[in-house]
This record gives structure tokens, sequence and C-alpha cells, in this order.
């Protein structure tokens, strides 16, 4: 079994913050994303992963490169415009005739992946998708099944009338290479729009997987972004807990910060400031009576003396002004300055 990551979308809905950092290496509690989909695939003892790239893919292959720090072989595809998610699989096909678990790359779960490989396995299956239950089903693809796991009906952002369950498609897949035979070569192609309502006109073995009480969320939202990060320093995520909470930096003696907060390497935090429930980067410097609550922070950002921010989300290098007040749902790209006194 090999691995395929689908990590070439823009993520538009995370801008301001893609526009330096793809999506796929966001920081998650100060550790790029898809190291927690390394650790997944490793955990099922998949260590053969190709990245499937499109947007800024330099920046990804530079970061992670052959994967051997992190005990797996990388390989990667860069498509020259994207392929859509089916074209893309299409277009690592030399890479790939194994049966391979796909994932999409903004997903993070604590999913049994081996208990998903077995059942596909058990089952004879050409494709399984793993489920997720959400309560609104019309930002994902709506999946239909039957008593026995079979896959009914796939609806791709249903409309609010067309919803008739809450189980969804979780980006995760195992496809049989035979799969490839039916996609068309270079042309942009979707596993939601496409393959899939295919594989089921054709009558293919196309399972669903449901696992008992997992976490799932795709990170790709700065609502749902700020949601991961909550989740993972309240140990709300059973297989990723997060063990080193704080780096190498200097504290005053007379600075709160609370117990689930992480504090990245590097940082400085002055007398009176608080830190409550966030994630502070490598090098961020809070000054006097600086107030961070609920927020993350990306590293070498300065926070202005009484200060306060809650709920927001601050790119790397930033700089926010004295009394500042940043409110929830606020996003800043990288290298933003707010002048003394903002109120957002
Ligand atoms: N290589 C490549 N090329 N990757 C792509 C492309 C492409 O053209 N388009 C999208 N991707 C990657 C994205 O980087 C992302 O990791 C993944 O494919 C899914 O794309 P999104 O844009 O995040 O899709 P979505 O979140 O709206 O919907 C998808 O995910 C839902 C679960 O979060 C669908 O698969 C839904 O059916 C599903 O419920
Ligand atoms: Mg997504």
């Amino acid at each position: 079994m090999q691995a395929l990551i689908l990590a070439g979308g823009k993520g538009t809905r995370l801008r301001p913050l893609t526009v330096y950092t793809p999506k796929p290496i966001v920081p998650i509690c100060n550790r790029p994303f898809l190291l927690y989909q390394i650790d997944t695939l490793k955990r099922a003892g998949i260590t053969d992963i190709t990245l499937s790239l499109s947007y800024q893919p330099n920046k990804i292959e530079h970061l992670l490169g052959d994967g051997s720090d992190h005990g797996v072989k990388l390989k990667y595809t860069v498509e020259p415009q994207p392929m859509g998610t089916a074209g893309a699989y299409k277009f690592a096909e030399d890479l790939i005739r194994e049966p391979t678990v796909v994932f999409n790359g903004d997903i993070l779960t604590d999913l049994d992946l081996k208990a998903v490989i077995r059942e596909h396995n058990e089952r004879k299956a050409t494709a399984t998708i793993v489920l997720a239950p959400v309560e609104n089903p019309q930002s994902y693809g709506l999946v239909e099944t039957e008593k026995d796991g079979r896959i009914r009906r796939f609806l791709e952002k249903p409309k609010a009338d067309e919803i008739t369950c809450n189980t969804i498609n979780a980006g995760t897949y195992i496809l049989e290479p035979n799969v490839l035979d039916y996609l068309p070569a270079g042309e942009n192609y979707s596993f939601e729009y496409g393959l899939f309502p295919d594989l089921l006109k054709r009558g293919e073995a196309f399972y669903a997987h449901i696992p008992a009480r997992t976490y799932w969320i795709d990170i790709g939202t700065p609502e749902r972004y700020l949601q991961v990060h909550s989740d993972l320093l309240n140990n709300r995520v059973s297989r990723f807990h997060i063990k080193e909470r704080r780096g190498q930096f200097d504290s005053a003696t007379v600075a709160e910060i609370d117990e689930i907060s992480m504090i990245g390497d590097d940082c400085q935090i002055k007398p009176g400031a608080q830190i409550i429930n966030s994630v502070l980067g490598q090098g961020c410097f809070i000054e006097e009576r600086a107030r961070v609550e609920n927020s993350v922070i990306w590293p070498h950002t300065r926070i202005g003396t009484t200060a306060q921010l809650n709920g927001a989300i601050v790119g790397r290098g930033c700089h926010i002004g004295r009394s500042a007040v940043v409110g929830p749902g606020t996003v800043l790209g990288d290298k933003t300055s707010l002048t003394d006194y903002t109120f957002t």
C-alpha cells in the first residue's frame, strides 16, 4: 500500500495566510500540517508517499525534502496547472501502480487507517471512502450508503433541500489501481463530480468506511483552523497528544501563561502579559500587559504593550501596535502592521 496526498489547492478560504504559505504546510501547533498526515500514514505502516502539488510546490518540497527526516520516502508530482482531485491522481499514474491511500491534504483526523485498509481488503472493494458525520453537509460531499456499506449516492456540495443524511466524504480514500483506467489523461477531472458518480454507474464495488467516534476536521477555513488548535491544546484529538508545549523562551515571572498554551522557541514575554488558550510561533515578542487569548500567532510577530487579541490568527512577522484591540475572526497576513490603538 502506498499513499498520495492531494496538496495542490490554492487554499483560497485561508487567505491571506496562504499567500506566502501553501495550505498543506500552514503551522498547526507549530508543526507543518502535512506532518500530521505523514504520522497517520506511518502508524498504518505506509512510508511510500507521493505529494501531489500545484500551488507553490517549491516551498513544500524545500521543507519536507525526501522525507528521511520524518521516517518516510517522499516523492512529488507537480501539475503545470491544477488538474482537479482525480486529474491529480491520474497525473501521478506512473508512481501509483498499486492500491493507494489518497488523502485530501487538509484533513486532520485520528482515524485508524489500518482498520480502513483491512475492511477495504475484506470486501474486495474497488474503492472505499471514509465518512464523517457533520452538522451541515453543504460545504462537503454528501454520501448516502446502503445497509451493507455500499455507496448509494454521492452528491458534492448539496443544496439545503438536497440533504438526506449527515454523513460526508472525509477526504480519505483507498483506490485500486484499475480505477486509473476510468480517468481521462491530461484533463481536469474530479473525484467528487466525476469518478465517484461514475463508479456508481458502472456498478463497481464502491464502499463506505464508517469509523466509530473519530476526530475529524477540514482545516481549510479560519474558523476551523482556530478550532483545530483549540482541540489539540485541549487534548481532544486522541492520537495527537502534544508533548512539548514550551520551547526555550524568556518570560517575566509576572507574566501569566496558562498551562495549555504553546510557546515556541526564542519568544519573549514581558511582565503582566497574559497568554491564554493560544499558540505562539517561534521568536514572538509579547510586550508588557498585552493579552493573547484563543489566538494563533505565527513566528516573529510582535504584540505591543496592552494590545488585546481574542480569536485572531496573525501571520508571520506582523506588528500589532500598542493598545490595539484585535477581535474574533480577524485574520492578518504575513508582515501586517497595525497602528497603535487600531480596533478590529
Ligand atoms: N494536486 C491537486 N490538484 N490537489 C488539489 C487540486 C488540484 O487541482 N484541487 C484540490 N486539491 C487538493 C486540495 O489541496 C485539498 O487538499 C484537497 O484536494 C481537497 O480540496 P478542497 O478545495 O479543500 O475541497 P473541499 O474541502 O471543498 O471539499 C473536499 O473535501 C471535503 C472534506 O473536507 C471534497 O472532497 C468533499 O467531498 C469533502 O467532503
Ligand atoms: Mg478542504
